[in-house]
């Protein structure tokens, strides 16, 4: 049954207190709640009071004080509802939980010797009867007993009170949390773990105690996490003037995890990858993502804790502004430019897909069966796109004005989408009612843009369409407001000042055109010759441009444009032109000169930024290839696009070695923008190196693999190497697992890096991954790094044209499911995405979702991914 955001009704109830009590066992754990309860007002004094529950033993309740009887109420599979009840009284719950059985990992849960929870977005009612849901926020006390041998460490959100000794070796811990909130930021944490302690002085002065908690065997990882929070901190207090309001902010690292990280106030849990950190097991990549996640969760304090969601559809109120606010963080802790390439990247190989897919949506869904699959790339990404159009719209100072109004305003309540739309539009003065389209309209809008140069009145004239294309239930759209950043580059390569028809002389050479119509024109005056244009700069607005440029006109922009983002979307088109010719089979002569030319060019540039050219000189992703045909054919987009590495390889060979060797940081590992920029880029060079054919070049990439001090270089090698099957590829692959098989992060990167091989027989080595002994089904990361991995990364051998690449999955999805459906849910995601290949293909994989469709017992969230994928559009 499917959830409507239209059937939304207010809490008839409000919690005022709840005071939990945890018994935490090896066979079984006992929860005892006590909540203060009260009929909102308004409500009907005949509304039963409802409380969610699930996959929960109830032991006993109490209403005032008095048992009630099982005649007194109604128990269901999804919760508990109590036909009458007073306008104020006491409710006591009993319930039994088997948190070792729970593979789910939502709720209370086990993960290596510890227990933990995960409660957003409705793991809650898998602890206790509540009412779980963002809108009812409630003061929580909670107190944890348990083995003190076993689990000496005990948390839970706000301040410990009070601690004790019980019997049997037992001990307790109370916390209390001073800011009421929904039940989908309780946290619990219980075992024996070691704790990084910092503090942090606040912009006001107040000492906040920071502590890490992870395993022993992770001690000494997280110190690069620690100064990432306090980065977030000064950051935030900087930028937008908000300071943390506990006196202390414990994370905790739990190998376990179904997705990155949880905001639970005060208290964060977090999957290890995201938290730990040391060279000789973590990429610059992973450092870079400790320190955005990090930074994601913190933020989340204010925009999610402080104020929240009035229902799961306003998901993106939280995670959308929150994406923003991480990007934003990541922007100012390293280079805007390369962050932008990179957000944009991934919003095209993540998000596009999804958005041109059955499971397509809005970035506030209407509808839902199961809210776990709707934290999507749409919700998250495409979300934080559309605040960065706000920011683009208003301007910096009036966008964050907007938002600290929106915190104060709405401190302590659950809200909508519609509230900060309202707060930002008031607040920048501006009309944003249209603007409000991109939350309820789902696909990506199409911009085709013409131009026209009359020479005799130095006019230039852009005429701009725009469009999106049906969605599942929105045959129809209506324009979107758009801000398309852009400016004109004259033919020496110098910025042009732009001057629209009717406007006074002005300076900027960077404007933001507003699109707010299916069709508009802007004229532009005082040229003296016909510019080539540069569009989407910044890539202002989440949309497809389509204007048709030359050749040249890429190769020109590349070199000239002053928005690097720009510069390289120009390069990257360049590079797509060249490999889908390609695809279709045509062979120019001139292609790979041009290529190679515009190449050189980026490495001769006086001003060279080492990791903006490394942006710039990697071809452009499979997926988004596939992107860019009406049916894509996986293997011939591999080879085609292999095919253009081997040739630029070969043709830039020389280039390629002494790149290598220049930017390649020398002594040891630092973790320092040079030198991360450095890796970055001489592990490109490498890459192309290894696609020379040359003995040296495959002794050099041996060469790095087995010299590096740091796992970046050591990993970049090794995914080279697992493209290879010769001995010493095989002897390096043996020798990480041997030197890694204890840490499970890097015995991730074993999997992964195979799964994701460019060897012809890299379906076979998925299939014996799966059968092997450090494969297990139970853990997400495992599952994320061979089966995701394997799906989402590497199309060519998933896409196999006999088919077994979808039949694997789909049978580990039938397994999984039965396991972890939410994360069964998400490794189905790639099936929904049939549309966009040839027949053959389109047959087999719909064939694979039927299937799963049939299975008996389907949970509710993979049932939802297949049934949709198979709708018509
Ligand atoms: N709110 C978390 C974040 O920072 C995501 C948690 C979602 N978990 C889930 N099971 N749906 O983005
Ligand atoms: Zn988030």
């Amino acid at each position: 049954a499917a959830v409507k955001l239209s059937d939304y009704t207010p809490p008839a109830f409000r919690v005022e207190h709840i005071d939990l009590y945890f018994s935490l066992g090896e066979e079984y754990t006992r929860v005892r709640s006590r909540m203060r309860l009260c009929r909102a007002e308004g409500t009907d004094p005949h509304t039963p009071l409802h409380l969610d529950g699930e996959a929960l033993e109830l032991e006993a309740l109490y209403l005032d004080g008095q048992a009630l009887a099982i005649d007194d109420y109604l128990l269901t599979r999804q919760g508990l509802t109590i036909e009458r009840v007073p306008d104020r009284f006491e409710l006591e719950v009993h319930t039994l939980l088997r948190p070792q059985d729970n593979t789910a990992l939502s709720g209370l849960y086990r993960s290596g010797g510890m227990f933990c929870t995960q409660c957003e977005a409705e793991g809650f009612r898998r602890i206790t009867y509540y009412p779980d849901r963002p809108d009812v926020l409630s003061r929580f006390t909670t107190t944890i007993e348990a083995d003190r041998e076993r689990y000496p460490v005990l948390l839970s959100n706000g301040n410990a009170v009070d601690r004790g000794e019980s019997e049997g070796g037992r001990h307790w811990v109370r916390w209390d949390d001073p800011w009421p909130k929904p039940s989908y930021l309780f946290a619990l944490v219980a075992g024996d773990l070691h704790c990084h302690r910092d503090r942090y002085r606040t912009a006001s002065g107040r000492d906040v105690q920071l502590a890490f908690y992870v395993e022993h065997a992770n001690a000494g990882r997280t110190g690069h996490a620690m100064e990432s929070l306090k980065r977030a901190m000064r950051w935030d207090e900087e930028t937008y003037g908000l300071e943390y309001d506990l006196d202390i902010y414990m994370v905790v690292a739990v190998g376990d995890f179904n997705m990155g990280a949880m905001e639970n106030k005060g208290l964060n849990i977090f999957n290890t990858q995201y938290v730990l950190a040391s060279p000789e097991t973590a990429t610059d990549a992973d450092f870079e993502a400790v320190e955005a996640v990090i930074g994601h969760e913190y933020f989340h304090n204010y925009t999610g804790n402080r104020v929240t969601c009035r229902d799961w559809f306003q998901l993106s109120l939280k995670e959308g502004l929150t994406v923003f606010r991480e990007q934003q963080f990541s922007e100012a802790m390293g280079s805007p430019a390369v962050q932008r390439i990179q957000q944009v990247r991934l919003l095209r190989s993540a998000q596009f897909p999804e958005d041109a897919s059955p499971m397509a949506h809005p970035v506030r869904p209407d509808a839902y069966v199961e809210i776990n699959n709707f934290y999507t790339a749409t919700v998250y990404i495409k979300g934080a796109e559309v605040i960065r159009m706000y920011h683009t719209l208003l301007g910096d100072g009036a966008f964050r004005n907007g938002v600290r109004r929106y915190l104060e305003r709405f401190d302590g309540q659950a809200v909508t989408i519609e509230d900060f739309l309202q707060t930002m539009a008031e607040t920048g003065g501006r009309d944003l009612t249209q603007f409000g389209r991109w939350y309820t309209q789902a696909g990506t809008p199409r911009l085709r843009v013409r131009d026209a140069f009359d020479a005799d009145a130095g006019r230039y004239t852009l005429r701009v369409v725009q469009e999106c294309p049906p969605t599942p239930g929105q045959p129809a759209k209506q324009p979107f407001h758009i801000p398309l950043a852009m400016g004109l580059v004259g033919r020496d390569g110098q910025a042009l000042p732009l001057r629209l028809a009717g406007e006074p002389e002005g300076q900027a050479t960077t404007r933001v055109l507003e699109l707010t119509r299916s069709e508009q024109a802007f004229v532009f005056e005082g040229l003296a010759e016909r510019p080539v244009p540069s569009l989407l700069r910044g890539f202002s607005a989440p949309v497809i441009l389509d204007y048709d440029y030359s050749d040249d006109d890429l190769a020109f922009l590349l070199t000239h444009d002053s928005d690097a983002f720009a510069r390289w979307e120009a390069g990257q088109q360049l590079a797509v032109r060249v490999i889908l010719r390609r695809v279709h089979g045509e062979r120019r002569e001139e292609d790979l000169d041009k290529l190679r030319r515009a190449f050189a060019g980026v490495l001769e540039h006086p001003g060279l930024d080492a990791s903006l050219a490394a942006e710039a000189l990697a071809l452009p992703q499979e997926t988004y290839l596939a992107q860019q045909l009406e049916q894509a054919d996986p293997v011939a987009i591999r080879a085609a696009r292999e095919g253009v590495r081997a040739e630029l390889a070969g043709a830039l060979a020389a280039t390629w070695r002494t790149v290598y060797s220049r930017y390649r940081p020398q002594g040891p590992w630092r973790l320092e923008p040079a030198a991360i920029a450095g890796r970055r880029l001489a592990n490109l060079a490498l890459g192309y190196l290894a696609a020379t054919g040359a003995a040296e070049d495959d002794e050099r990439v041996e060469r790095q693999y087995h010299q590096a001090d740091n796992m970046t270089d050591s990993l970049a090698a090794l995914s080279l190497l697992a493209d290879r099957d010769d001995a010493a590829a095989q002897a390096a692959l043996d020798d990480f697992h041997q030197r890694w098989r204890h840490v499970p992060l890097v015995l991730d990167k074993w999997f992964r890096v195979q799964a994701m091989s460019r060897h012809p027989g890299a379906l076979a080595r998925v299939q014996s991954l799966l059968r092997h002994p450090d494969f297990d089904l139970h853990n997400p990361n495992r599952v994320r790094s061979v089966i995701g991995a394997f799906a989402q990364g590497n199309p060519a051998a998933f896409h196999d044209s006999s088919g077994e690449g979808y039949r694997l999955l789909a049978d580990h999805i039938l397994r999984l499911d039965t396991l972890n459906p939410q994360v069964a849910a998400r490794m189905a995601l790639p099936l929904s995405k049939w549309q966009r290949y040839d027949l053959p293909r389109q047959q087999i994989m719909k064939t694979e979702l039927q299937r799963i469709a049939e299975a008996p017992s389907l949970s509710n969230d993979v049932y939802e991914v297949v049934s949709r994928s198979l709708e018509n559009i």
